[in-house]
């Protein structure tokens, strides 16, 4: 069987970073499960299909053009990398994301991308439900608070405007959603080596991860860093 990382928490934990680091040390590919959610959310509003239309959004789903390439995600041919990180995409994501019927399209697909040497899956429910079986589980979080202040920096570095209080608001409101969906909520799966990183850096979480990959494949080479 194909090993697998799941690495799964709330919007801002720095999560996608970690899984980026983990699957380069590793060399191993990485599913990036929420820029799906956020394609579809923005397909769907292109053509205009709202969360009150399940059938129409899990054929949506099952017919999504989007691919992966290099850093790139692509719907069709068109880049939308870019796109698809604002906040708004990120909520019509979450909405769309409550969908079980969506869901259940986006089920296989998901598993697919588990191909040798190993897959390094970030998400909100890898462990929980799409990779039920994978040996080295991550649940990661932080404060909303820091969440947002992260995304706040991130935001102005990048010249754009940013507000902290609509942040903290617009963080809480989703991982409220994320939370209590009734399919597939976002919470730490069984066995999760759980670390809270308000005050860790990327590199101190990375090193707690790696530790526990390591301890569960000794196996793996230790790649020189
Ligand atoms: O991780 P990211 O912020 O890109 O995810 C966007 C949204 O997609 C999340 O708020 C969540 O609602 C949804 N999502 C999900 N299941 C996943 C990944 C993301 O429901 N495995």
């Amino acid at each position: 069987m194909t090993p697998v990382i799941t690495i799964d928490g709330p919007s801002g934990s720095g999560k996608g970073t970690i899984s980026q680091l983990v699957a380069e040390r590793l060399g191993w590919h990485l599913l990036d499960s929420g820029a799906i959610y956020r394609v579809l959310g923005l397909a769907a509003d292109r053509a205009g299909i709202t969360a009150q239309q399940p059938a129409e959004l899990a054929a949506l789903a099952r017919s999504l053009e989007l691919s992966f390439q290099g850093g790139r995600v692509l719907l069709g041919d068109e880049d939308v990398s870019q796109l698809i990180r604002t906040e708004t995409a990120g909520n019509a994501a979450s909405k769309v994301a409550a969908l079980p019927q969506v869901r259940t399209a986006l089920l296989d697909w998901q598993r697919a991308y588990a191909k040798v040497p190993g897959l390094v899956a970030d998400g909100r429910d890898m462990g929980t439900v799409v990779f039920p079986d994978a040996a080295v589980k991550i649940f990661l979080t932080a404060s909303a608070q820091e969440r947002a202040l992260r995304r706040y920096k991130q935001l102005k570095g990048k010249g754009l405007d940013a507000n902290l209080a609509r942040l903290v608001a617009e963080i809480q409101e989703r991982d409220d959603r994320d939370q209590n969906r009734s399919v597939a909520p976002l919470k730490a799966p069984a066995a999760a080596l759980e670390i809270e990183s308000t005050s860790l850096s990327i590199e101190e979480v990375l090193k707690r991860v790696l530790e526990r990959v390591y301890k569960t494949y000794p196996g793996l080479a230790v790649p020189a860093t």
